[in-house]
């Protein structure tokens, strides 16, 4: 979602501004700006598209600046509509979404003043552009008027060598060295060996001046000390090494992900989680997209060995659908870049009703790992590409691990999850296989992924890969309920996986095999059961090793992974920027 990037310093703004924009580009592609000062006037080029369309403005002279990539909420991706927004000799950038747009821009249009795009992040300009006083009073009182979210960097020609920086629910992170001051949205676009990083919290301010340390203030205006963050600048350097996509490359890191992030709940760090655990009588597990599936995931492995009772939630609805939060539940809060704002929201609301709140997260110092009472983290490393890969196998990892604590804190137990890791490497080396299924999917109408238990979890999210990077319309469905209405929906050009992991399910998924086959569709098996690669009706498969049915997401998720990637390259998409999506979604 919108990326955000400012310098000011000794040096020439506007490489800073691209170089960063770049490493922020997974937020938001549709359209990308720079307005960089000189004299006192600024010079601002947008482009409609990728941050490679503004190379020509690297050469730009001034040595303060700021940049955007978007990601469109109001108003079509355009030029007009891309940041900066310029008004009143005050220039802005904004992550997030103006609710209140409409009924500010009446007041400023009133006023006699004009808009040049339909975004709502422009009236921020005109709303800066006409408080009295200095810029950083001038974006308190404009922010104030704001409702809904928003991570802003603003100029005014009137304070030249000066950013102004305000965050409500949308991240925003400070660097300071000897090179200058920085301003983003996440880390990596700014991380730089001996640079300090501070975050800014919710309602802050932070005041960015040519020659001096980064200044920070409380929503009263109230000076306030920050302590830098510790960060590995070297680990924030995402390259492909020799892989044509981030998304191969983060498919092949998925082992390593695996054996990382699984947590040693015994150690001392996790005493006090594990006395929470030993309290706890329900679990809500809230979660957008592929951490949702992955917390569907553990609510079945909970279920099974902790005889606990779980439910995972969409966090979107959680947040609007009065959620009875029993004493005693512990939520969990499942989020690859922990900044997602319905995952946010709808932890904040579990906490607010007396929950406590476990975040389980692939990055140290998001929003979700401040506002929790616990910490489990994952350890996949960065992830560049849109769709989540190694991250979804990184959050089961941690997930089984603490259905696992759970079921022992009942005196239950879990099968261990330690020898993991090499099923996982000869999934992904099995799962290989997809890419000779390439002819059936390329041109299919539609595609059903099938399965039972656990492995409906692992369909679910093989569709959503799928649809999010091929474009095709797709389905994971119950297998039991396929003859409830969406059978009708296959025909000689729908494709159907069919994901079988469970022993004991086998029989009744495979009973959905004959449907869809009697129906003309060809059929393709993703499992560990050899009995099923017997059955003619199959057209391939791949066969992956034997584990415990309520951790074989971990396995199974490999071959659809690489499906849904093989798929996207066949019919000439980008894998790793899968066109209307962005990787963080940080507005409501
Ligand atoms: C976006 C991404 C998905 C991701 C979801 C949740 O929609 O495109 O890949 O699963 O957000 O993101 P989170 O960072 O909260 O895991």
């Amino acid at each position: 979602m919108c990326g955000i990037v400012g310098y000011v310093g000794e040096r020439n703004a506007a490489p800073i501004l691209l170089d960063g924009l770049q490493k922020l580009e997974y937020r938001g592609y549709d359209s990308a700006g720079i307005a960089v000062a000189e004299g006192g006037k600024f010079t601002v080029v947008k482009r409609k598209g990728r941050v490679k369309g503004l190379s020509a403005a690297r050469s730009l002279a001034g040595k303060t600046g700021v940049g955007h990539t978007r990601w469109a909420t109001h108003g079509a991706p355009s030029e007009r509509n891309a940041h900066p927004h310029l008004f009143g000799g005050i220039c802005v950038v904004h992550n997030g979404i103006v609710e209140n747009a409409a009924a500010l821009k009446a007041v400023c249009e009133a006023r006699g003043e004009t808009f040049s795009s339909e975004t709502d992040s422009e009236v921020i300009a005109h709303l800066v552009a006409a408080e009295q006083g200095d810029l950083l009073h001038a974006v308190r009182a404009a922010a104030e008027k704001l409702v809904g979210s928003y991570a802003i960097a603003v100029l005014s020609e009137s304070a030249p060598d000066t950013i102004v920086c305000a965050r409500k629910a949308s991240p925003l992170v400070v660097g300071y060295g000897e090179d200058g001051l920085f301003v983003a949205s996440d880390i990596p676009a700014i991380a730089a060996a001996g640079r300090r990083v501070y975050t800014l919290a919710d309602g802050e301010f932070a005041v960015l001046k040519k020659g001096t340390a980064p200044a920070f203030y409380d929503a009263s205006l109230r000076s306030v000390e920050k302590r830098e963050i510790a960060y590995d600048a070297e680990e924030d350097i995402p390259e492909k090494r020799g892989f044509r996509h981030f998304m191969k490359k983060e498919i092949a890191e998925v082992p390593e992900a695996v054996a990382r992030s699984i947590p040693d709940l015994s150690k001392g760090d996790f005493s006090e989680l594990y006395e929470v655990l030993c309290q706890t009588e329900y679990l809500h597990i809230v979660a957008c997209g592929t951490a949702y599936h992955s917390g569907l995931c553990m609510k079945h492995a909970v279920q099974k060995f902790a005889r606990l009772p779980a439910e995972a939630f969409i966090a979107s609805e959680y947040r609007y659908s009065d959620p009875i939060v029993p004493k005693n539940t512990l939520a969990v809060a499942v989020s690859q870049s922990g900044e997602t704002a319905d995952t946010l929201a709808a932890a904040a609301l579990a906490k607010e009703r007396g929950a406590r709140v476990l975040a389980v997260t692939n990055v140290p110092y998001s929003s979700l790992e401040r506002m929790s009472d616990f910490v489990l983290p994952t350890r996949a490393g960065r992830e560049i590409a849109v769709a989540a890969t190694k991250s979804f196998n990184a959050q089961l990892a941690a997930l089984y691990a603490l259905a696992g604590a759970l079921a022992e804190s009942r005196g239950k137990s879990a099968p261990p999850l330690a020898g993991i890791q090499p099923l996982v490497r000869e999934a992904a080396a099995a799962g290989e296989r997809v890419r000779s299924w390439m002819p059936y999917f390329v041109g299919a109408k539609s595609v059903f992924f099938l399965g039972r238990g656990a492995d409906y979890v692992a369909a679910c999210e093989g569709s959503l890969k799928l649809k999010e990077i091929s474009y095709l319309p797709s389905e994971g469905y119950p297998a039991g309920e396929l003859k409830h209405g969406t059978l009708a929906l296959v025909d000689g050009r729908t494709p159907v996986v069919a994901v079988v992991t469970d022993p004991a399910l086998a029989d009744k998924t495979m009973n959905a095999v004959h449907e869809v086959y009697a129906r003309g569709a060809a059929v393709f098996l993703i499992t560990n059961v050899s009995a099923c690669l017997s059955c003619a009706e199959i057209t391939a498969s791949v066969l992956l090793p034997k584990c415990e049915p309520a951790y074989s997401p971990m396995l199974s998720s490999l071959p659809l992974q690489l499906l849904a990637y093989y798929v996207a390259i066949a019919r000439g998409n980008d894998p790793d920027k899968p066109r209307n999506l962005a990787k963080s979604v940080t507005v409501e």
